[in-house]
């Protein structure tokens, strides 16, 4: 469920009119409402109720300040996976004792700023890595509290991009080696073993892969607690998916994810983390564009509108499906036509569709992408140097815009030329 609905014909972001914001900012630009933001977080939490558990967020799906802010004044934590995420959770008010940093490749400079920041554990992916925190913990004299990233070798059944906890894939250590890799945490000073991870990869669609993942982690709490250990905390990282097209699909609810984890891991009596992103953040975001021209091609008809891959490069990196709707309700009955919809980059890889049925369409009308709040801003680009578009935020009838569209002058101000030049 989110909060972008039509009223009287007119697009809405809750109590904004749509074209109400790109008549202020321009066109393209995200924007996202934030009571879709903390519907999401909040499904989560009661998911887990009755159970020690930290919301921990995944930032890497979109991680402006405002959106930060708002998910930790709700109480949720965050999962970093660079010195740069790590800083903007700092900034944006969520204590160290709240954030976890999880990814394969953690230098020893984001691992000093996040011991000396304060952090509540960091997900560990190879013994290299474990060896790196264990020195810098002792250098600093801090005990540095640790997970480790088991690969539990199941399949994800998700794009092939996204899927993490194959054992092809370059994340964790094989579940089979854990007990040799946690005797070899026990030993090394700096470092308090304190529970295992697991994170099998995003826009999963059914529980059960999830679950099998899960089984495994049980049983190995177990081996390990045998072997002296003192399992605590299970982090079962994100990837619960979400429904990309309207009415066709439905992913399973954070509620029955909640349950099957409580019945799975429940006896266990851990504290349970989980890094949820693109659900708390995906359908909580809009791209709106623009139709620049509707250009007639040879036996098609192409939509070029002003955002384009750089703005949302998940089509063109996922062949991933967003749902286009336009900003003015069609009236009923009008007749749809098939149209590719594109951006102005010079690719053929700067398409968001084909042949998708829209209602007829014009110059300056404006359309929206479903869907587009994950992964959307984070991993857009200056690509033939088109400015990083605008973020904007709705609250009720309120809204501001949370990150601005920099100037030209901004962008070439960024270059320098060398002196010999
Ligand atoms: N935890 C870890 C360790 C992760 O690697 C990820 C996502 C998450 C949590 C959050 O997963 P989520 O709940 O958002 O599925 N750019 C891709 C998605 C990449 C996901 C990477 N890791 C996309 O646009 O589909």
């Amino acid at each position: 469920m989110d909060h972008f609905l039509y009223r009287d014909g007119r697009l809405f972001a809750e109590d904004v009119a749509i074209a109400e914001i790109a008549a202020e900012v321009g066109t393209p630009f995200y924007v996202y409402s934030t009571a879709t933001l903390t519907r999401h977080f909040q499904l989560f939490d009661e998911a887990l109720e009755g159970t020690e558990h930290l919301v921990c967020y995944a930032m890497k799906a979109a991680s402006n300040q405002a959106i930060l802010r708002t998910l930790a004044e709700l109480g949720a934590g965050m999962d970093v996976v660079s010195g740069g995420e790590y800083a903007r959770a700092i900034a944006a008010g969520v204590p160290g004792e709240r954030i976890v940093f999880s990814g394969v490749g953690k230098t020893v400079s984001e691992i000093e700023q996040a011991l000396t920041g304060g952090i509540r554990q960091f997900n560990v992916e190879s013994e290299p890595e474990m060896q790196a925190i264990s020195a810098v913990a002792t250098r600093l004299g801090v005990t540095a509290p640790i997970t480790i990233r088991v690969n539990p070798d199941v399949d994800a059944k998700t794009h092939a991009k996204i899927a993490t906890g194959k054992s092809e894939n370059k994340f964790g250590i094989p579940i089979a080696r854990a007990r040799e890799v946690y005797a070899l945490a026990a030993s090394l000073p700096g470092l308090e073993v304190i529970g295992i991870d697991v994170h099998i990869g995003s826009q999963l669609t059914q529980l059960e892969p999830f679950e099998q993942a899960y089984r495994k982690v049980a049983e190995l709490t177990e081996v390990l607690r045998a072997d002296g250990h003192d399992i605590r905390r299970l982090d079962l990282g994100g990837g619960l998916g979400i429904p990309y097209t309207r009415g066709n699909e439905a992913p399973p609810l954070p509620m029955d994810y909640g349950a099957m984890v409580k019945r799975v891991l429940g006896h266990l009596g851990c504290e349970i983390e989980i890094e949820p992103g693109r659900l708390i953040v995906g359908n909580a975001g809009l791209l709106v564009s623009a139709v620049i021209y509707v250009k007639s091609g040879e036996g098609r008809d192409f939509l070029i509108l002003d955002a384009a891959m750089n703005d949302l490069i998940r089509p063109a990196m996922y062949e991933a499906h967003h749902d286009i709707i336009p900003v003015n309700e069609p009236a009923p009955g009008v007749e749809q036509q098939p149209y590719d919809i594109v951006g102005p980059v010079c690719e053929s890889g700067d398409t968001f569709a084909k042949q998708r049925a829209m209602p007829p369409l014009t110059d300056g009308d404006l359309v929206a992408f479903r869907s587009a709040g994950a992964y959307g801003a984070v991993m857009s680009s200056e690509y033939n140097t088109r400015p990083l578009i605008p973020e904007v935020l709705v609250k009720g009838d309120q809204f501001a815009v949370i990150r601005a569209r920099p100037s030209y002058e901004d962008i070439i101000n960024r270059d320098s030329i060398p002196e010999w030049l």
